[in-house]
């Protein structure tokens, strides 16, 4: 089955909720960046507004147009916002202390993300392309980053697409870093551990404290890289 629109519910985080979730620092926002998944973030607008920003993102969602990605927000971000209510108790209130305000900040995210779409897709930075490949060379970008999409769905997407898929931004790029560790259910994925143990040894794989928090829990990003001691 194809990807169809009417199965997507979109929801977009922002440059400083990737900052907070991937622990990037400066000289990593001036890394060749590939973010898959990004959906609707504004992630790579803020970024691209940036000096020195150079983000390429792919999701499926990008073979629809900016009306139709429009409009299936406007479909869906009532269930959204009512399922968050119902579920409070299952997500921390710090940096974003209520339901309300939340709303309003995926809303400005994806609005953000809707005025760059047209722009960016002509310049390449939205691409339309879906996990486990990725129509990139080997190692052309520095650092690949995954939010709200790998682990997340380990209901949906099997231990072997994972695997895949996480080979596949090995070959693409330096160093991948994936967030959250979590499936949608809030417990920790149960593909991490054989993740960890399948990989071969030429790479370092971490698992790394940061500072965002929003499903109880869901603090921790997985970090892998080529191990130093294999680098030319
Ligand atoms: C929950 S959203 C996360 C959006 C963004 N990364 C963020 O954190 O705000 C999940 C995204 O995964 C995308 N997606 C679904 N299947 C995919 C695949 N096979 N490869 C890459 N992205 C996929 C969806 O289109 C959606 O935009």
């Amino acid at each position: 089955m194809g990807f169809e629109l009417e199965h997507v519910v979109p929801w977009g985080r922002t440059l400083q909720e990737y900052i907070a979730m991937f622990a990037l620092t400066e000289q990593d926002l001036q890394k060749k960046l590939l973010g898959c998944a990004d959906g609707p973030a504004s992630f790579n607008c803020e970024l691209t507004r940036q000096e020195g920003g150079k983000i390429c993102s792919i999701d499926p969602l990008y073979q629809f147009d900016s009306e139709q990605i429009a409009q299936r927000i406007e479909e869906t971000y009532g269930k959204v916002m009512q399922q968050l209510e119902q579920n409070q108790a299952d997500y921390v209130w710090r940096d974003i202390p209520s339901v309300l305000i939340l709303g309003e900040v995926r809303l400005a995210a994806m609005t953000m993300f809707l005025q760059d779409y047209s722009q960016g897709k002509l310049e390449g930075r939205y691409i339309n392309g879906e996990l486990p490949y990725l129509p990139f060379t080997t190692q052309q970008f520095e650092l690949a980053l995954c939010s709200h999409f790998l682990f997340l769905y380990s209901a949906h997407f099997s231990y072997e697409f994972h695997l895949q898929a996480i080979m596949e931004m090995l070959r693409v790029a330096q160093e991948v870093r994936i967030f959250p560790l979590l499936d949608l259910a809030g417990n920790s994925s149960p593909y991490i551990s054989p993740l960890l143990s399948a990989l071969p040894p030429k790479y370092h794989a971490e698992i790394i404290p940061v500072a965002y928090e929003f499903q109880r829990g869901g603090n921790q990003m997985l970090q892998i890289c080529l191990d130093t001691s294999q680098r030319s």
